[in-house]
């Protein structure tokens, strides 16, 4: 980004709101996306920060599956979760929208209506898969089989797990629908794709590209690798029920693919804010007006989507910004492994704010100082409390407590008047002093402009460095008896040094600089006082007086290592929250169902399964066999004399070969925990349960 800018519209990836934050999300993309914002804003450039929760796609109907509940459901619990970390954490939106609201169903699907009159779209009849049973297309997420590439089995229709291959779900061996268990049909749907291939060779898009060479090398790599490729159309319709409905009558039952919606919400979100602010009329100086700049900030997976798709969407649409740089960020890895929500690898932001109250400040600086921002990088607990105790603490936290204590001591609490002073010692200090900080000052301002702000905090840790080197050479302490007007000389510079770091901790280390701020009694932070000398005036009091880091104990490390690994093997600790109820039933619906009390009367593993015990069950009436996924949890030996619960009219279903006959009611999730529901005395078998 070579021009100058008055204005921007930065955006952060819409999280899909299918789970909770965590330090990956964190580092990869809002915390940089969180500091560059607040660096244009203390330089006083007009900046919109829009974020919000991508509230549609198929991740978001996997999990209300999972849940039992419904998809709006999911959002609507998740949308709020995530919405507070990223408050609790300082990632200071201008707002915060999200993806089911009206004003982006309206959005995304005028968007859509204007491409297709434009006629942009190329409409495709394809075979795709359908499941008879649930009646509804299958996404590719909804099929397994078995991997083409490598023969494993329970390969997803749209990636192998355990190879890595990306597939289509056609290309799957025996596939079979998650929804019912059936092996899907093929089944045609028309959908309207857009020509990337064509979009690709037009005079715009060429003229667009050349943006890219003055990117991140990984954004570089990614998009020549698909544009060498060449690009395929892609479907912007999808054969679904949960998503923005595709505006055209003949599209009945169909929603606008994910990624060309949630894009679009970077749009809507404007919209709705600016509307909400009665200012409604500025839209288009922040979407169609070259002037101002748009900048994404992603992951490395969303590369495509925003460097390639949405482009080719805004240019077809016509009239809107393109990005002007694309700063995408690496994975973070943690404590040797991927992260990963599936099997609760990860430190969460509303956990980690319970274990470690107040510390968000601590998070951001270890998460900014290993920013995956050229490649992969890794979070450890033993690295974070190395950071916080080695740098927080006895670098920065040490200076500013220092310079304050020292003013509490000599001058009751206030800023020392400012002297001139010829000794030798504080001229020689004070050259390298202004040396050094000017040096670092200069340094962090050119690594924010390039949003390289793990080098950019490294400057800012640097110029506390001086000012304890300063401290150390000049050793006020020892001079306050025999030198009191180089003392105060030295303490003047001091605090305008804690000044200076406080103006520049604010785009880092919000919560801090506020203290800091207070306690120097500072109302501005402006970013060109950097430049000023004097900016903490003489005579002026402290406030109070605070310590700003604490140490972190080896205790502390222990304990979070010890939980990561013990809720790993609790793979549902993630959401601890129960699942919500589900939809209302009549009366005549719940009496459909048979239940009687049965009593077990033989009971034995299945061979090779290792969650199944097959029992003989007493009803009274007659005796079933009966398959159950209990065996984690019973052995044959607990269930034989036991009465249970069983569901006696639900339809026979063949597994491992063998009918089973019923089902017993079990309450738990299954998978930590699973209980068997028992009469509370003896009763007769075949007993109704009503
Ligand atoms: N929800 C996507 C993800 O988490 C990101 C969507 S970014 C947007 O990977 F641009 F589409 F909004
Ligand atoms: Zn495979």
């Amino acid at each position: 980004m070579t021009k100058a800018f008055n204005k921007y519209l930065i955006t952060a990836a819409l999280p899909y709101a299918n789970g909770p934050v965590h330090i990956g999300h964190l580092a990869g993309c809002y915390l940089p996306a969180d500091i560059y914002v607040r660096y244009l804003k203390a330089k006083g450039k007009e900046v919109l920060f829009i974020c919000g929760s991508d509230e549609h796609g198929v991740p978001i109907t996997i999990k209300a599956k999972k849940e039992s509940i419904t998809p709006q459901q999911v959002v609507d619990k998740y949308h709020l979760i995530m919405k507070q970390a990223f408050a609790d954490f300082g990632i200071d939106f201008t707002y915060y929208g999200r993806t089911s609201s009206e004003t982006h169903k309206e959005t995304a699907q005028l968007f859509f209506q204007k491409l297709y009159d434009k006629g942009v779209f190329k409409e495709a009849i394809t075979s795709q898969f359908y499941d008879e049973a649930a009646q509804q297309f299958l996404a590719d997420r909804y099929v397994t089989g078995t991997c083409p590439k490598c023969s494993s089995p329970g390969a997803y229709g749209d990636q192998c797990e355990k190879c890595g291959a990306s597939l289509n779900a056609t290309e799957l061996i025996n596939p079979t629908s998650t929804l019912s268990g059936n092996p899907p049909i093929l089944k045609e749907t028309k959908n309207w794709f857009l020509p990337m291939g064509e979009i690709q060779d037009s005079a715009d898009f060429k003229h667009y590209i050349q943006r890219i060479d003055s990117w991140k090398s990984n954004i570089k790599g990614q998009c020549n690798s698909w544009l060498s490729e060449g690009l395929q159309p892609r479907a912007m319709t999808r054969d679904l029920d949960w998503g923005v409905p595709v505006p055209l009558p003949e599209a009945e039952g169909k929603v606008l693919y994910v990624w060309f919606d949630a894009p679009i919400g970077y749009i809507s979100a404007t919209k709705e804010y600016l509307k909400q602010q009665g200012r409604s009329g500025e839209f288009e100086s922040y979407w169609n007006n070259e002037e101002t700049a748009l900048v994404h900030f992603i992951g490395k997976d969303n590369i495509v989507f925003h460097a390639i798709i949405f482009p080719m969407m805004l240019m077809t649409h016509g009239n809107f910004n393109l990005p002007v740089n694309i700063p995408a960020n690496e994975f973070l890895n943690l404590e040797g492994d991927k992260i990963s929500t599936s099997k609760n690898w990860a430190v969460w932001l509303h956990e980690y704010l319970t274990d470690l109250p107040d510390r968000q400040d601590e998070l951001r600086y270890v998460l900014t100082s290993i920013s995956p921002e050229t490649k992969d990088s890794e979070f450890t607990w033993k690295d974070y409390q190395t950071r916080v105790n080695s740098e927080l603490v006895s670098i920065f936290g040490n200076f500013v407590n220092r310079v304050a204590v020292l003013c509490q001591k000599f001058y009751d609490g206030h800023i020392p008047a400012s002297v001139s002073c010829n000794t030798d010692l504080y001229v020689k200090a004070l050259d390298v002093l202004t040396a050094d900080i000017n040096a670092s000052i200069e340094s962090m301002e050119n690594n924010l402009n390039q949003v390289k702000i793990r080098d950019a905090q490294a400057d800012w840790m640097n110029i506390a460095r001086a000012g304890n080197k300063f401290l150390a050479e000049t050793e006020p302490w020892k001079l306050v008896k025999t030198d009191p007007e180089t003392v105060k000389a030295i303490l003047f510079e001091a605090v305008q040094l804690c000044a200076k770091l406080s103006i520049a901790a604010q785009v880092f280390l919000p919560k801090t600089a506020q203290k800091l701020a207070e306690m120097f009694g500072m109302n501005n932070l402006s970013w060109n006082l950097l430049g000023v000398n004097q900016i903490v005036l003489p005579g002026q009091a402290l406030g109070k007086v605070e310590i700003l880091f604490k140490q972190i104990e080896d205790e502390l490390v222990a304990s979070q290592i010890q939980k990561l690994n013990e809720k790993r093997t609790q793979p549902t600790g993630v959401t601890p929250e129960l699942p919500g109820p589900k939809p209302e039933i009549t009366f005549e619906d719940f009496s459909k169902i048979d239940l009687r009390i049965g009593k077990v009367i033989a009971a034995e593993r299945v061979p090779k399964a290792d969650k199944l015990l097959k029992l003989k069950v007493d009803l009274g009436f007659e005796e079933r066999t009966i398959l159950s996924g209990i065996a984690e949890f019973y052995t044959p030996e607990t269930m034989l004399g036991k009465q249970v619960v069983v569901v006696v009219n639900l339809a026979p279903r063949k597994i491992r070969g063998i009918e089973s006959q019923g089902m017993l009611l079990m309450a738990g999730d299954g998978k930590n925990e699973l209980v068997s529901i028992v009469p509370e005395q003896g009763i007769m078998p075949g007993s109704e349960i009503k």
